[in-house]
């Protein structure tokens, strides 16, 4: 076990009222403002986590966070090479605990081999990040991605990561997590699953629909054991998963056109709600969300999509 595991997921000591959190937690102490901190707060040191598709992205912003914070990070990624330049890229920025294993997460025998022994050596696991996932197959803005042209090969290959994998990752984390009788779970969606996207082949929009949907389900199973499972749902951000044309100028400024904010992320603006999801007293009470960090897509197209209103429209 790690020596910060003292509260390292467990429910929080609560409020200022001295009353203990659902499961137990330990009566508040210390000084008012030292228990309102955003230090104590949002505390990860010690929690124990794995994120899947740590070696790129999200999922390595992910693991920076926590990682930077004092958690013990576990990076899981299909792609090896990546996945040894990540954890080194850590190591050199400072984290103290950062560890890795190469998984495939359509291979459900072993996800359940390495969240199980993750959990086995470190004593537990607190939080899981299923975050691993792919996008193939042309959107509906090109004819080839239309209905009737749609690649059933992209489609199978992209249901098969970013679905089934989330299924697997959900399941071999519960295994571990109801026993123990806490845990965070933080899946990946997009708001390519809560809203049409012109941009995305079908297999993604059906995926992350589904891992919505899969989230609250989940959610509702493992609230009677203490375990949270939440998503967040990001709008465009700059990672590889466009592949090498994502950096191409028209294909930035098309997602650009798309978000109120008008530009797309960097992946390191996904932190905060990382944090606040993973550490055990920020979200103590927060189960079965899905959070957009979206510039405001989910809101509504921005204005200038609007023809401009002309005096007839001012009263
Ligand atoms: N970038 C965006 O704009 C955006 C928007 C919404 C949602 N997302 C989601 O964010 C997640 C991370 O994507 P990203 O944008 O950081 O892309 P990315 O390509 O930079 O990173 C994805 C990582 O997942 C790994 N991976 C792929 N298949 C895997 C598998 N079968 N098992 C384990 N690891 C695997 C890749 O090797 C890579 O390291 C995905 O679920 C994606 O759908 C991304």
């Amino acid at each position: 076990m790690h020596d910060h595991d003292r509260s390292a997921g467990q429910p929080p000591a609560t409020g200022t009222t001295g009353a203990a959190g659902a499961a137990g937690g330990a009566p508040p102490q210390g000084s008012a403002a030292a228990r309102a901190s955003a230090a104590a707060i949002f505390d990860v040191t010690g929690v124990r986590a794995a994120v899947t598709g740590a070696a790129s992205g999200l999922g390595f912003a992910m693991a920076e966070v926590l990682a930077l914070n004092g958690a013990r990070v576990t990076l899981l990624d299909v792609d090896p090479v990546l996945l040894e330049a990540a954890v080194q890229a850590l190591r050199q920025a400072g984290a103290p605990s950062v560890g890795s294993e190469v998984l495939d997460v359509a291979d459900p025998a072993a996800v359940d081999r390495v969240l199980g022994g993750i959990a086995e050596r470190d004593g537990g696991l607190d939080v899981v990040l299923a975050n691993a996932g792919i996008s193939r197959g042309a959107g509906i803005v090109v004819e080839e991605g239309q209905l009737e042209h749609a690649d059933r090969s992209a489609y199978a290959e992209v249901v098969d990561v970013n679905q089934h994998g989330v299924l697997f990752t959900l399941q071999a984390a519960a295994r571990v997590m109801r026993r123990q009788g806490h845990g965070r779970i933080v899946v990946t969606a997009s708001t390519a699953g809560l809203a049409t996207e012109g941009f995305c082949g079908y297999g993604y929009i059906a995926a992350k629909g589904a891992v919505v949907n899969l989230v609250r389900q989940a959610a509702l199973d493992l609230a009677r054991d203490g375990v949270h499972v939440n998503a967040i749902a990001p709008g465009p951000f700059h990672t590889r998963i466009g592949g090498p044309g994502g950096a191409d100028p028209e294909v930035v400024d098309y997602w650009s056109s798309t978000v109120p904010l008008g530009r797309m992320a960097d992946p390191s603006e996904l932190q905060g709600v990382v944090l606040l999801l993973s550490a055990p007293r920020a979200s103590s009470f927060v189960t079965g969300a899905i959070i957009p960090v979206d510039g405001g897509t989910l809101v509504g197209p921005p204005l200038s999509v609007y023809a401009r209103p002309t005096a007839g429209f001012v009263r």
